[in-house]
């Protein structure tokens, strides 16, 4: 199928629930009255976070990508077999490319693929490339927030059941509580005889872990820092880059890389007529990494109403991928 075909179909089959625009200045204030002082990760992702996170994903220390990768194509016979044929596949997010393809391509005979996206243009590429490629695979995208529930569209031919598929260690990123919250939606999504497969960053060596977040190239840091230019132009804070730098490490009781911008020095930070104090060496939490045991995994899952059925590692225990289904 050319572009053009593969674009015009996709359109056709959006399902756009017009999900609220973020308040970020909002967010950003609430964060920076917090002690300790945040900001949301979740707004990492401008166009040039999300270059600088592709080019993360390509540096030697940043393991979980390749390892992922690695790990679904020796396993994606036996990642088939456990989920069946004739799936719908849900992604919650889109943009992860490859693992789509490998997904799509592994599992006997899929009827529809559904990713859902807050970015209109990075929901329709995807549905458009990927349409492309797969021909016989119904695209049925929706723009919404994948961190609330989604009413599914449904497939011109009746799937067998609903996969649910959120790799890269993404659930990581969310707090206990807002993990808990969207696994539980994953599990209305997918309904009583669905399954969702996850990817998980295991717990190791703190020197692995604490290198991924630090590589030497300073991609990492960099990706950090973005933040602060994004708002600074999007919302009109006057941070100063030189002024904070990034702080990773693993907190290995919380089994989790806890990223921080830290302050160089004493200063003010404004938006708007707020005025924000930092005092030299205070750390400003940006993001969180959770990292997994078996145990950890499956209590996580539980909370939410979900069982591991089935889990596959690569050779060296780095990366998981986990298949649950409702308890
Ligand atoms: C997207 N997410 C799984 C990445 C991670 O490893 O937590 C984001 C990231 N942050 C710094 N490096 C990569």
């Amino acid at each position: 199928m050319n572009a053009a075909i593969a674009r015009a179909r996709a359109q056709a089959a959006l399902t756009d629930l017009r999900p609220q625009p973020d308040d970020i200045a909002a967010d950003a204030i609430a964060g920076l009255s917090r002690t300790p002082k945040s900001l949301p990760s979740k707004y990492f992702y401008d166009a040039e976070g999300s270059r600088l996170f592709e080019a993360i994903t390509r540096q030697p220390e940043y393991y979980l990508t390749r390892v992922e990768l690695a790990l679904m194509e020796a396993q994606m016979p036996s990642i088939a077999q456990a989920i069946g044929g004739g799936v719908h596949v849900v992604e919650f997010g889109s943009g992860s490319g490859r693992k789509t393809e490998l997904l799509l391509e592994g599992l006997d005979a899929p009827v529809a693929y559904t990713p859902i996206e807050i970015s209109r243009t990075a929901l329709m590429d995807s549905v458009t490339r990927l349409g492309q490629q797969f021909a016989d695979v119904e695209m049925l995208p929706v723009c919404a927030d994948f961190t609330r529930p989604v009413p599914l569209p449904a497939a011109a031919r009746r799937a067998q059941r609903t996969l649910v598929f959120f790799p890269g260690s993404t659930l990581g990123n969310f707090n206990n509580a807002e993990a808990v919250q969207l696994l539980t939606s994953m599990r209305d999504t997918m309904a009583a005889d669905g399954c969702a497969l996850i990817g998980i960053d295991l717990d190791k060596d703190p020197a692995t872990i604490e290198a991924a977040y630090n590589d030497l190239a300073g991609v990492t840091a960099a990706f950090t820092l973005n933040l602060l230019a994004r708002l600074n132009r999007e919302i009109g804070s006057d941070f100063d880059l030189d002024g904070f730098r990034h702080h990773a490490v693993y907190a290995r009781e919380r089994m989790r890389i806890e990223t921080a911008l830290v302050s160089e020095r004493a200063q003010a930070v404004h938006i708007g007529d707020r005025r924000f104090e930092f005092a030299e060496g205070e750390a400003m939490r940006v993001e969180v990494s959770q990292k997994y045991t078996d145990a950890s995994f499956a209590a996580l899952a539980a909370q939410a109403g979900l069982r591991v059925s089935h889990g596959w590692n690569d050779t060296s225990d780095c990366f998981g991928l986990r298949l649950l289904q409702p308890a």
